[in-house]
C-alpha cells in the first residue's frame, strides 16, 4: 500500500500546478470589479476540497464574499478540527514594481511569486493536500476536520461574525488550526500566539465651499490642513505614546512571564534595522522592540491628502483635508470601544473655523491572545520540532485574523496557527511569493499533526 508519505512525494508536480492555477485567479477582495473571481476562486475550492475526498463542501452565501466549507466527520469519538485560511488577496498596487504579472505566477529558485502565494493561497492549500494524502491511501482520517475558507479576510471580515454566530453547530469543533500565518525562518519553527486586533477611521476637515485665494483670506479663515495637523499631532507624543485620553485604560499589562517568553525570542536589533534600511527604531519608553511591536497598541496614520501638491507655488487656502488612520489592539481592547473614544478626542482637538467629521470602517476585530501551553500548541510543538529538528519559539504578531477571536467568542475553542509563510515572503507588497519547500514541508506536518492529534481525546484538547 502506499504511504501519505510517498503518496505526497509523486504528487507533488501535480500539487504545485493546482497552486498556480489557484493563484492564477485575480481574486482581490477590496476591489468591486474583482468580485467575480473572488467568486470564482471559492468555487476553485470547493472542487478542489471535492477532489481531495472531502464531503458536504459547499459555497455558503454571508452577505459579502463567500465562505467556502467542507467536512470529513467519519472518525467517532476522536477530535473535531476546524482548519481556517482565506482565498481573498490584497491588491497588487504598485503594478510597476513587479518583476512579472501578479496573477500570471512563475517559479523562480524554487519559489512561487504571484500575489496571495503566501498569503494566503500556498499556505491554505496545504491542509486540503495533507488530508487528501490521508484520504487517498489510508480511506480514512485519525481525526474529524471541517474547513472552512473566507474570501473577505484582507477586508477585514466583515460578514464573518454573523456568518459563524449563524452557523455555529456546524462549525463546532474541539480546536481550530489557522491555515493563515507561518514560521520564523526556513530552518526555525515558531507558534503564533498572540495577533492584534484593529480599527480604522477616517478623519475630514472641511472649511470654506471651495478653495481660497491664500493672500485674501490666510490668517483670517483657518486651514483645514493645518486643523488637520493639528488633530493628528494631539495624538501621539514623539515617543510613540497614544495620547487619546483612555486609549490604554483595558489594556493587559504584560507579566513577568510575557516579557520572559518574548525576551526568548532572539532579536538582533542591528539586524532589524538593516533588514528594513532604517536609521533607528523608536517606541514607547519602557517597553523593547517586540514588545512594543508585539504587545503594545499602536496607533498609526496610514494616509493623509489635502491642499496643493503640484508642481511650484500655489498660493491656495485649501478647503479641506482628511486622514486615514488604524489602531492595533492587544487585550482586553475593544474596537467599538476605541473608535468611540478616537471620535470624542478628535472633538475635543477642533479648531474654531472648520467642521471635522470621522468615520469608522464597518469591520473592526478584537485582539487575539491564547495560552502558550494549550494543548493543541504542545501538539504542534511537538510536530514542529520533529519536522525542523529544533523547538518552535513561542511568538506573538502586529498583524490580525479576525477570525481567531471571533471564534474564540462565539464557539469558545482556541486558534492554533499552523502555517508555513516566512516573514520575508513580501505578504501584501509587490514580488509577493511562497518557498515550493515549504509547500512540501507543510503538507507533511499537517499529515503528522492529524496522526498526533487522533491520539488525543477531544476532552483533553479543548481543554483550555
Ligand atoms: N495573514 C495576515 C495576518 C498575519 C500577519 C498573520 C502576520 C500572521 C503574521 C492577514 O492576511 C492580514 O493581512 N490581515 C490584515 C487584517 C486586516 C485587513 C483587518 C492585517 O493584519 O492587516
Ligand atoms: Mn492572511
Ligand atoms: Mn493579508
Amino acid at each position: 500500500m502506499t504511504t501519505w508519505q510517498t503518496y505526497l512525494d509523486e504528487q507533488q508536480n501535480r500539487f504545485t500546478e493546482e497552486l498556480l492555477d489557484f493563484l492564477k485567479i485575480p481574486s482581490i477582495s477590496s476591489l468591486a470589479e474583482n468580485l467575480p473571481d473572488v467568486e470564482r476562486a471559492g468555487q476553485w475550492v470547493a472542487d478542489r476540497l471535492k477532489g481531495a475526498g472531502l464531503e458536504n463542501v459547499e459555497v455558503m452565501p454571508t452577505g459579502g464574499h463567500p465562505v467556502v466549507y467542507g467536512d470529513w466527520l467519519n472518525a467517532p469519538g476522536k477530535p473535531t478540527l476546524l482548519i481556517y485560511g482565506h482565498f481573498d488577496t490584497q491588491p497588487v498596487d504598485p503594478l510597476e514594481l513587479w518583476d512579472s504579472p501578479p496573477f500570471s505566477p512563475v517559479i523562480k529558485d524554487n519559489k512561487v511569486f504571484a500575489r496571495g502565494a503566501t498569503d494566503d493561497k500556498g499556505n491554505m492549500l496545504v491542509p486540503i493536500l495533507a488530508v487528501e494524502a490521508l484520504l487517498k491511501t489510508e480511506g480514512e482520517l485519525p481525526v474529524n476536520v471541517k474547513f472552512i475558507f473566507e474570501g473577505q479576510e484582507e477586508i477585514g471580515s466583515p460578514q464573518l461574525p454573523d456568518f459563524i454566530a449563524k452557523h455555529k453547530d456546524k462549525l463546532s469543533c474541539d480546536l481550530v488550526l489557522s491555515a493563515d500565518g507561518g514560521q520564523w525562518e526556513e530552518d526555525q519553527p515558531a507558534l503564533w500566539v498572540g495577533l492584534k486586533g484593529i480599527c480604522a477611521l477616517q478623519v475630514d476637515v472641511k472649511g470654506a465651499d471651495t478653495d481660497l485665494h491664500s493672500g485674501g483670506y490666510g490668517g483670517a479663515v483657518q486651514n483645514p490642513v493645518h486643523a488637520l495637523v493639528h488633530i493628528l499631532d494631539s495624538m501621539r507624543s514623539t515617543e510613540g505614546k497614544i495620547l487619546v485620553e483612555g486609549f490604554y485604560s483595558a489594556v493587559r499589562d504584560l507579566s513577568d512571564d510575557d516579557r520572559e517568553q518574548i525576551a526568548a525570542v532572539p532579536f538582533d536589533l542591528e539586524d532589524y534595522k538593516a533588514r528594513i534600511n532604517v536609521p533607528d527604531v523608536f517606541g514607547e519608553e519602557g517597553y523593547s522592540t517586540l514588545e512594543r511591536s508585539w504587545a503594545r497598541p499602536t496607533l498609526e496614520i496610514n494616509g493623509i491628502w489635502g491642499g496643493f501638491q503640484g508642481e511650484g507655488v500655489k498660493t491656495v487656502l485649501p478647503n479641506e483635508a482628511h486622514a486615514k488612520i488604524t489602531c492595533r489592539l492587544v487585550a482586553d481592547q475593544d474596537p467599538k470601544e476605541i473608535v468611540e473614544l478616537i471620535k470624542a478626542h478628535v472633538h475635543k482637538h477642533v479648531l474654531p473655523g472648520v467642521t471635522v467629521s470621522v468615520t469608522q470602517e464597518e469591520s473592526g476585530s478584537k485582539p487575539y491572545l491564547m495560552p502558550a501551553d494549550h494543548p493543541g500548541n504542545k501538539a504542534a510543538e511537538k510536530v514542529l520540532e520533529q519536522l525542523y529538528r529544533t523547538a518552535p519559539y513561542y511568538v506573538r504578531t502586529g498583524g490580525s485574523i479576525p477570525f481567531c477571536s471571533i471564534v474564540l467568542d462565539t464557539l469558545g475553542v482556541y486558534t492554533v496557527n499552523f502555517a508555513f509563510g516566512l516573514r520575508d515572503e513580501k505578504a501584501h507588497a509587490p514580488n509577493e511569493f511562497y518557498r515550493l519547500s515549504s509547500f512540501t514541508k507543510g503538507q507533511k506536518g499537517y499529515a503528522m499533526l492529524f496522526e498526533a492529534l487522533g491520539k488525543m481525546s477531544p476532552e483533553a484538547l479543548a481543554s483550555t
